[in-house]
C-alpha cells in the first residue's frame, strides 16, 4: 500500500513529544540534548516562556485576517528589522523557500522597472541550498533535487568555487554579464556541509555588484538571526546586501520568513506584484516580534559568542581525542560542522544512542546548530555524549583494524 504520508523523507524512527529549552523528550520518555534546534530553527530553545506567552496571547485574540487589511504586528516587526539592519523595507512570508522566490522576483523586477527587462539572470554557487520550490531548486542547482521535475528554469548561472579567491573572483567576473540581475549566495553553506565562503571573495562580490549594478542577494536563512554571533552574518564582513532572505530562527519554531531589501532594490515591487495568504499573519508576527526583541536585547549576542567560543574549543578537543573519527571543525558561531573520517550517519546514530541530537550535512559533515540559548553546562553534557559516541565507534572492529 502506498503510505498515507507521502514518503519524501528518510525519517529516523523517533517521535519527539515535548521540548524544554535545549532538551527534547521522545515518546518512550528518553531525554535528548538537542544540538540541531530543528534545523537552526528553535533558536530560543523549546517552549521558550516568552515566545509561548506571545503566541498564546495572540492565539486568544486573532489568528488571521489576510493581507487585505493592516496587520499591526507586520508594521512593528518591519520597523524593528529596518532599524536593526541595512534594509529599508520588509515583506513577510512563511518559509525560506518563499523568501527566495520573492528575492528572485524582486531582483528581476528591479531591472525591469529600470528599463532593463532582459536583465534577469541570477548567478549562484555550487553547493548552494535555497529551498525546494521550483525557482529555489533551480537556484540551488543540485541535480538530485532537480531530477524529474521538468525543464530547468531559465536564468540561473552556477559557478563552482575552488577556494582560490583570485581564481573564483575571475570566474564570477566572467559570468556576470549585461543580463545578470543578481548574485545569490549563502555566507556559509549549511546544507552542503558548513562550507565557509572566503570573506575576501564575499567583499569582492559586493564591489563587483556595485560596479556593475548587479544586486547582491544574501541568503541568511540559516546564518541569520544571531546564528553566527551577529544579528546577520554579513555584519562580520562589513558589507551589506541589496536583498536578504531570512527564515528559520526568526519565528523561533513558528513558520515565518522575510525578505529584507533596500528601497532601490525593492523599487519594482509595487501594489499587486506579490502577495501571500498566510505571510505575516498575526500569530507569526506575535512570535517574530518577540524573537527579534529577545535577540536585540543587550547581552544576548554576547552569550552566543561566548558559548560558541566554548563549544568550538571543546569540539577541537573532541577532534584531537578521536583522530580516527573526526578530521576537523569548521564554521562560525553556533553554526559548526565536524568533518568526519567515518560516515557521518554512523556518528549521528551513535550520538543519538548517547542522548545527543546532531545533524547530517553534505560533504560527510556532522552539523551542530544548537539553540542560541544553550548554556556552557549543556555544552559540557553534550560533549560528554559525543565523546561516548566517538568511543563507541572506535570500539567497532573495522575501525580498530584500520587504526592498527
Ligand atoms: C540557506 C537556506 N536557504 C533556504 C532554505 C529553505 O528554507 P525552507 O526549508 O524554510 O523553505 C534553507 C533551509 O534549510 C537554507 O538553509
Amino acid at each position: 500500500m502506498f503510505p498515507p504520508l507521502l514518503p519524501t523523507y528518510n525519517r529516523t524512527d523517533i517521535a519527539f513529544v515535548r521540548g524544554e529549552g535545549s532538551y527534547l523528550f521522545a515518546e518512550d520518555g528518553k531525554r535528548y540534548l538537542d544540538l540541531g534546534a530543528g534545523i537552526a530553527v528553535n533558536a530560543f530553545g523549546n517552549a521558550n516562556p516568552r515566545l509561548l506567552k506571545a503566541l498564546t496571547e495572540q492565539a486568544g485574540k486573532l489568528w488571521h485576517t489576510s493581507n487585505l487589511y493592516r496587520v499591526p504586528g507586520q508594521e512593528s516587526l518591519s520597523k524593528k528589522l529596518v532599524a536593526a539592519t541595512f534594509a529599508d523595507t520588509v515583506f513577510f512570508v512563511n518559509s525560506g523557500t518563499e523568501a527566495i522566490e520573492l528575492a528572485v522576483k524582486m531582483a528581476r523586477r528591479h531591472h525591469f522597472v529600470n528599463g532593463q527587462p532582459d536583465r534577469f539572470r541570477i548567478v549562484t554557487f555550487d553547493g548552494a541550498f535555497h529551498g525546494r520550490t521550483y525557482a529555489a531548486i533551480n537556484a540551488g542547482g543540485n541535480e538530485k533535487y532537480l531530477e524529474g521535475f521538468g525543464p530547468r528554469m531559465e536564468g540561473f548561472d552556477q559557478l563552482a568555487l575552488t577556494g582560490d579567491v583570485a581564481a573564483d573572483l575571475a570566474a564570477v567576473k566572467a559570468l556576470v554579464g549585461p543580463a545578470t540581475a543578481a548574485i545569490l549566495i549563502e555566507l556559509l553553506q549549511g546544507e552542503s556541509g558548513v562550507r565557509v565562503i572566503a570573506p575576501e571573495l564575499l567583499r569582492a562580490l559586493r564591489k563587483l555588484c556595485d560596479e556593475t549594478g548587479t544586486l547582491l542577494v544574501l541568503d541568511e536563512i540559516q546564518t541569520g538571526m544571531g546564528r553566527t554571533g551577529k544579528l546577520f552574518a554579513h555584519e562580520w564582513l562589513g558589507i551589506t546586501p541589496d536583498i536578504m532572505t531570512v527564515a528559520k530562527a526568526i519565528g523561533g519554531g513558528f513558520p515565518l520568513g522575510a525578505v529584507l531589501a533596500t528601497a532601490d532594490a525593492a523599487n519594482g515591487m509595487t501594489v499587486g506584484t506579490h502577495g501571500t495568504t498566510y505571510g505575516g499573519n498575526p500569530l507569526a508576527m506575535a512570535v517574530g516580534n518577540e524573537a527579534v526583541d529577545m535577540l536585540l536585547e543587550p547581552g544576548f549576542l554576547d552569550h552566543v559568542n561566548k558559548v560558541a567560543g566554548f563549544l568550538n574549543q571543546q569540539l577541537g578537543a573532541l577532534v584531537d581525542a578521536h583522530p580516527g573519527i573526526f578530521s576537523g571543525v569548521r564554521g562560525q558561531g553556533l553554526m559548526l560542522g565536524l568533518t568526519m573520517k567515518v560516515p557521518n550517519t554512523d556518528f549521528i546514530t551513535a550520538a543519538r544512542a548517547a542522548g545527543v541530537i546532531v545533524l547530517p550535512a553534505g560533504d560527510n559533515v556532522v552539523r551542530l546548530l544548537p539553540a542560541l540559548t544553550i548554556s556552557e553546562d549543556e555544552v559540557r553534557e553534550a560533549m560528554a555524549g559525543l565523546d561516548r559516541a566517538a568511543a563507541a565507534l572506535e570500539s567497532k572492529p573495522e575501525l580498530k583494524a584500520a587504526a592498527q
